[in-house]
């Protein structure tokens, strides 16, 4: 049985087959929409998320699966003081596949050496966020058509966001990719994630303002001020609107460009970037069902010849 914890769980060759997967469901929805039948998705969000969870649902439903579950730690049994390890050996005899939001790093991991179905983790406090990075890597291979040799700035909140973390983890297996840190110094990217940069040789760049490196990037990933992992709400007051893309901004970036956001945004993009062709972060949300539902498909062993 597999489990998803972390985007190098799967080698660059299955990550290959997963997006070819999720690009063929792409182009034709409904030749996989009763693969799932009969199989149910559990999500179990011990933390706020409309996307991540949604998106879930949304695939396991195009699937012609079924659905269960809770959204927030409160209305389960985690509120009576159950373990992650209890909650999932009883979700194993309820479903066949879960996917589990936990505000503590490694939770779901531990759910998942104790699960009898296979565990997705949807977001493990500041630390992994496995399928949103499959989505950001679908959403550059599809429009770029390649996943080496580019320019990536990561702008932000690059101390808490998991999304970033994961997806520098993820690139540094791809060839050629140079990474531009884009951060106030209180919310630099953590020593842990530079030490293997360094360690693998792999180029990249510190800076503050985005005016700076706005122009050398093939990729911008902009990221929100992550609010429910400040200790005290002052220093979040100072720093969450320490970067704003505008359209005055676009226009030191290249023609080609994108703007990728994990969503959700609150104010680091300004509404009137939504209708310029660089900013794909709602086909990027589009991407994230796509591959969630390749994702689910791996993980049960299906294949279309179910259907
Ligand atoms: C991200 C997360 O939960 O880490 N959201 C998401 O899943 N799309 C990003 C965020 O909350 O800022």
């Amino acid at each position: 049985m597999r489990h998803l914890m972390n985007p190098l769980d799967f080698s660059a060759a299955e990550l290959d087959e997963l997006f070819d997967l999720a690009k063929s469901i792409s182009e034709d929805p409904e030749k996989y929409s009763r693969v799932c039948k009969g199989k149910i998705l559990a999500t179990c969000f011990y933390e706020p998320s409309t996307r991540t969870r949604l998106s879930f649902e949304s695939a396991m439903l195009r699937l012609g699966g079924e659905v269960l579950g809770f959204s927030e730690a409160s209305s389960s049994s985690a509120a009576k003081g159950e373990s992650v390890s209890d909650t999932i050996r009883v979700i194993s005899c309820y479903a066949d596949i879960c996917a589990m939001r936990h505000p503590k790093e490694g939770a779901p991991m531990v759910a998942a050496s104790r699960s009898g179905i296979p565990v997705i983790n949807a977001g493990d406090g500041g630390h992994q966020h496995p399928t949103q990075t499959l989505t950001d890597l679908m959403t550059i291979r599809t429009l770029r058509g390649s996943l080496n040799n580019f320019t990536i700035g990561l702008c932000g909140d690059l101390k808490f966001g998991r999304t970033v973390h994961s997806l520098i983890e993820a690139l540094m297996r791809y060839t050629g990719i140079r990474f531009i840190f884009i951060s106030p110094p209180e919310l630099k990217i953590p020593d842990y994630i530079t030490d293997e940069l360094n360690a693998k040789g792999i180029e990249y760049e510190e800076v503050i303002r985005l005016e700076d490196s706005i122009g050398d990037l093939d990729i911008l990933y902009m990221t929100r001020v992550q609010r429910e992992r400040f200790f005290n709400e002052e220093d979040y007051v100072r720093l969450k609107d320490f970067y704003v893309l505008t359209n005055e901004k676009l226009q030191l970036a290249k023609e080609n460009m994108m703007v990728l956001h994990p969503l959700p945004r609150v104010n680091e993009i300004s509404v009137e970037v939504d209708d310029d062709p660089r900013a794909v972060y709602f086909k990027q949300a589009q991407y994230g069902v796509y591959v969630r539902m390749a994702l689910i498909m791996t993980l049960l062993g299906l294949e279309v010849q179910n259907a």
